[in-house]
């Protein structure tokens, strides 16, 4: 509708873009580098671009996440590939959308947030979001830049901490979901990103949080506590590996439900389904999975596995049954027939999104995370 009411075009043509915008968003990928770092190249590559293409005034947006002093960066990099000096601002304006729900995201935000020294800049992006119902906060270059970092560490930190308690709770006898519910009623905590589970992945936290590290080392603070986050990552797919060969007393067939880092999205940047199903591979059992949309991608990032045409396809001969993406189908699947079609009765929620009591008095053994 956008495109024919004529207020949506698209092009491949970047001076185009440039000449007929008086804002310009930079949204280019900022990977990891080998060292964990943003890989910048490609926020470089589009600031020569853009500065080519200038014809006036212009409010240059970096949208993508990027270290502490990119604004500086890309301004310096206008400068120095404008043909004639033109008159610019470079502002952060970090993305806080997640995958599978960033429309909804874009519109109802928690915060938006503006970081820049020019009140004629924070005056045109204020215009800009003035639909939005948010609360608007203006702020300096880096600040916004390390908002983005902080909120997404500090997100990550909450589910890494989640996870060890989890690895308590099962020790202990205590159900973490419980746990999490209790302590989610202390408004100082909130209920949200408490869910115990295989691990974060996806293309923000890992790679964040890995940017973040990069850049406290470079300003001399060694930051243990976000790496404590990120080893208590790691291991807990090693965890969830282990857990599930010990359910095992052979060689056996794992049917794996949910290939993608979450539900509604394909990606399988980091998605935990990788080291997963590495490590049962390694201890010699033979994987077949399904996922209703990551199996073209996850076919990039996962070697010798059977793919099945749906969960009951992979319930067929299987010796357990292991869940890693909280997809809506798995949650209403007949346990019944799926018991009927597996060659042993176990299920492994690494979601903890099924009913263990359920499951347990149709004649499952069911496992989940810290329960
Ligand atoms: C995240 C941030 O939420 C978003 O603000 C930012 O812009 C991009 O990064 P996204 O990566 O799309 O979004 O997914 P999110 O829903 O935040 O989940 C991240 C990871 O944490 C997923 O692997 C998810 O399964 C995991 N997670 C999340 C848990 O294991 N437990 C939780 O309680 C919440």
């Amino acid at each position: 509708q956008a495109v024919s009411l004529g207020r949506l075009q698209f092009s491949a043509d970047v001076s185009e873009g440039v000449v007929a915008s008086d804002v310009i968003f930079i949204t280019v990928g900022t990977p990891s580098d080998h060292n964990g770092a943003a890989d910048m190249s490609a926020v470089k590559a589009v600031a020569v671009t853009l500065a080519q293409s200038m014809d006036r005034y212009k409010v240059v947006v970096d949208k993508s996440t990027m270290p502490v002093g990119s604004s500086k960066l890309v301004a310096k990099i206008i400068q120095e590939n404008q043909p004639s000096p033109l008159e610019y601002d470079v502002i952060s304006n970090p993305e806080f959308l997640r995958e599978g729900s960033a429309v909804e995201d874009f519109l109802n935000p928690d915060r938006i947030v503006i970081g820049t020294d020019s009140e004629r800049a924070a005056g045109i992006m204020s215009e800009l979001y003035s639909p939005i119902r948010a609360p608007l906060m203006i702020t300096d270059p880096a600040s916004a830049e390390m908002i983005k970092y902080a909120s997404n560490c500090f997100l990550a930190t909450k589910v890494s901490f989640i996870n060890a308690m989890a690895n308590i709770c099962e020790a202990v006898d205590a159900d973490v979901k419980e746990v999490a519910l209790g302590m989610g009623y202390d408004r100082r905590i909130g209920f949200e990103f408490l869910r115990a589970g295989p691990g974060f992945g996806g293309s923000c936290f890992p790679k964040d949080s890995r940017a973040m590290l990069s850049i406290a080392r470079g300003n001399g603070y060694d930051f243990q506590l976000l790496q404590g986050v990120l080893d208590v990552n790691q291991a807990q797919q090693d965890i969830i590996v282990d857990s599930i060969n010990g359910l095992l007393n052979e060689k056996s067939r794992v049917g794996v439900l949910g290939l993608s880092f979450k539900p509604n999205t394909d990606d399988m940047r980091d998605s935990p389904a990788i080291k997963v199903i590495a490590g049962l591979q390694k201890k010699g059992h033979d994987i077949v999975a399904y996922d209703p949309v990551a199996v073209d991608n996850a076919k990039k990032y996962l070697q010798n596995i059977t793919y099945a045409a749906g969960p009951y396809e992979t319930a067929e001969g299987s010796d357990i049954i292991v869940l890693i993406t909280e997809w809506e189908e798995f949650k209403y699947l007949d346990w019944r027939k799926m018991k009927d079609l597996l060659n042993k009765p176990i299920v492994f929620d690494t979601r903890n999104c099924l009913d263990p009591q359920t499951l347990r008095r149709i004649g499952f053994t069911y496992q989940g995370i810290g329960r």
